[in-house]
């Protein structure tokens, strides 16, 4: 497929998913703005594509004026800026409902064609967590201003710069025990990044992804002490995984919530947002849908995991452990 001639403009787009959103992007011959508060921190991005063709720029999500220019001219638009935590002034409701809204109103005001907006699974305008609530505002307030939106809610995405396996794996190499938050029983459906950037440019292309909701999972489902046992066979170390009771969970949360260095290891939101599964409803259209065909876990953990191995030997490069893996 070929966006040569075309402007997407990318919203969040320096982040984990952007980055492989991005590569891709770039291979359609597009030219890319990376719309972030940092433009600095995009830079990295540029060497993605030719001479002038990925072009970080700042952008207030809080501003009219600053996303219009984000919008100038564009033809494509995705919107990946989301947060798990709030911090004053960046709370739940300015980035992911009142920014959104912004990128959705100026968007359909600009002749955008098509706005692909990514929430997340458990997106609900009842839930107990504020990041599940805001994200089911901030789908109804795009599809309000943009009614052929598509919303792409993902379960977690794993991939080498993810902050889930790899922030237990870190963690596993200093500590004795790991917390299985509420017992660990939660059910995830754990998505590749790779798969999630795929199903992105696959609803910027399709014509009948506008004005649908799509559900993003890999192809297993896992509790969340299933997951913690995957990712320390794969870096080789036993660890004690301590059930922590929800109510113990939701005052250590409270806690970490405050410490105000970088971002909070544990939240009481976070914690509200484990008591629920997250896997892909069965009447959800999906990766599938999209031409995407999901990638297991068990493929790729390996492949960045292996740093957080004593010695740091990655498995793929040994051809006896190798062939063990993959007989055929
Ligand atoms: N990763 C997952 O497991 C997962 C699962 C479900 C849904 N999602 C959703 O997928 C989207 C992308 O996730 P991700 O993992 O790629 O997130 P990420 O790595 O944290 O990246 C978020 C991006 O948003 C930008 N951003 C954050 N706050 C912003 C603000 N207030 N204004 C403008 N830009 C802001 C960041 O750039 P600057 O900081 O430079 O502005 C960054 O580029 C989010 O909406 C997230 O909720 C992710």
């Amino acid at each position: 497929m070929s966006y040569r001639n075309k402007i997407v403009t990318v919203f969040g787009g320096s982040g984990f998913i952007g980055r492989h959103l991005i590569r891709r992007l770039a291979r359609t011959g597009a030219v890319i703005r990376v719309a972030v508060r940092r433009p600095a921190g995009a830079n990295f991005l540029k060497t993605a594509g030719a001479v002038g063709q990925i072009v970080p720029i700042a952008c207030d999500i809080r501003k009219d004026e600053s996303v219009a220019l984000a919008l100038k001219g564009a033809d494509l638009v995705v919107n990946l800026t989301g947060t798990l935590y709030e911090r004053e002034p960046w709370t739940f409701r300015t980035v992911h409902v009142d920014g959104p809204a912004r990128i959705a109103r100026l968007a359909k005001a600009a002749g955008v064609q098509r706005l692909v907006h990514i929430s997340a699974i458990g997106a609900d305008a009842r839930g107990a967590a504020g990041y599940a609530r805001s994200k089911a505002a901030g789908e109804a307030a795009v599809l309000e201003a943009f009614p052929e939106a598509t919303i792409l809610r993902p379960s977690i995405v794993f991939g080498p710069e993810d902050q889930f396996f790899n922030r237990f794996a870190a963690m596993a190499q200093v500590s004795p025990v790991l917390p299985l938050i509420g017992g660990g029983k939660t059910r995830f459906q754990p998505v590749y990044v790779g798969d999630v950037a795929d199903a992105i440019v696959g609803a910027l292309t399709a014509d009948d992804a506008a004005g649908r909701t799509y559900e993003l999972g890999g192809p297993g489902v896992y509790t969340f002490r299933q997951l913690m046992e995957r990712m320390l066979g794969e870096i080789r170390r036993k660890r004690l995984l301590v059930p922590v009771p929800w109510g113990a969970a939701g005052t250590l949360g409270g806690i970490l919530e405050k410490v105000p260095l970088g971002a909070p290891l544990l939240t009481r939101d976070q914690v509200e947002m484990l008591r629920h599964d997250n896997v892909v409803a069965a009447d959800a259209p999906g990766l599938k849908e999209l031409g995407v065909t999901p990638t297991a876990l068990e493929v790729i953990l390996p492949t960045y995991l292996f740093r957080f191995i004593v010695g740091g030997r990655s498995p793929m490069s040994n051809p006896v452990e190798l062939r063990q893996r993959y007989p055929e």
